[in-house]
């Protein structure tokens, strides 16, 4: 039998999910909304799609939670997106609703997946999936610091004028204003970026990068960014189904690390077979600490706002 991989919203960026995952030929794809037609519409038409970009795998559409059922993973993207000029955060309550729906279905129906949560205010909304499941925090993570450091790595290699595949970042805290990227950890080509471009270059990188999101979000002025979420999401996906052992940022459930508890926030973890299978922790620097803490502080707050 196939593996089979379920993505909750049948929005852009649960579409875009939907056709990376299916050109990775990784497992059969089933795209699941409340609304009626829209992801049985999306999901015929990447099928079609199939023949001319050489993918096999089923793709199909439901309004039915129950046909999550027996999903290897399951990525959730339901949820509204932000308007401009609205914080990730002002999406906090009304995406708290969705986003507990779909940790109780996924729970009723695919008990054993792993979850994948991309909706926003992403790092609160990973932690209300982990408690409403119930599955152990290393069946649930976020995407966002995948994406976070793609941001970096492209902004690099756009300035440097290379390779964007030859550039590493780490990005590390919450996606959103308290963001954390570190350019001491950015490599191009195995040469810290300090050797290749100025300071102040970097802080400009590091501040395009940490509003990222609102930069297309203004862009685009309905909706936010979709292509490269959609990207970051697919990545993770395939680290557990190949046990890839990728040592990525994400959006991990803290037991003591970085002297924070009880939180999802980003950090280096290490993505198999098994999900987060370790957190990696970094010896920072007190400066870059501080901001990671201060970062899950804030997140401690929001969590508050919606009963934890
Ligand atoms: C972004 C949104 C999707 O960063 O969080 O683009």
């Amino acid at each position: 039998m196939n593996k089979k991989i379920s993505v909750i919203g049948a929005g852009n960026v649960g579409a875009s999910v939907a056709q990376y995952l299916a050109e990775a030929n990784l497992a059969d794809v089933m795209l699941v909304d409340i609304l009626e037609g829209i992801p049985q519409g999306k999901s015929l038409d990447l099928s079609q799609a199939g023949p001319i970009r050489g993918y096999n795998c089923m793709l199909t559409g439901s309004n039915d939670p129950k046909d999550m059922k027996g999903s290897d993973i399951v990525v959730i993207t339901a949820g509204l997106a932000r308007k401009p000029g609205m914080t990730r955060e002002d999406l906090l309550k009304m995406n708290a609703d969705i986003v507990g729906t779909s940790a109780d279905n996924i729970k009723k129906h695919a008990p054993k997946a792993f979850i994948i949560v991309v909706t926003n205010p992403l790092d609160i909304m990973t932690y209300h999936a982990f408690k409403r499941s119930g599955f152990p925090s290393n069946r649930v993570c976020g995407q966002a610091g995948v994406l976070d450091s793609t941001r970096f790595r492209t902004f690099v290699a756009m300035e440097l004028g290379v390779a964007m595949c030859d550039v590493q970042s780490m990005v590390l805290g919450g996606h959103g204003d308290t963001m954390v990227p570190l350019p001491r950890y950015t490599t191009v080509g195995g040469i810290p970026i300090a050797e290749l471009m100025d300071a102040d270059k970097i802080t400009a990188i590091s501040a395009r990068t940490r509003d990222g999101g609102a930069e297309i979000v203004k862009l685009l002025k309905s909706g936010s960014a979709y292509y490269a979420p959609g990207a970051a999401s697919v990545e993770m996906v395939r680290a557990i189904m190949l046990d890839e052992k990728r040592l990525i940022p994400c959006s991990a459930m803290l037991n003591g690390e970085y002297g924070m508890k009880d939180l999802y926030i980003g950090v280096p973890v290490i993505l198999g077979a098994n999900g987060v299978e370790k957190i990696i922790e970094l010896k920072l620097q007190k400066k870059e600490l501080d901001a990671l803490q201060k970062s899950g502080e804030t997140y401690k707050g929001f969590l508050k706002e919606i009963g934890y």
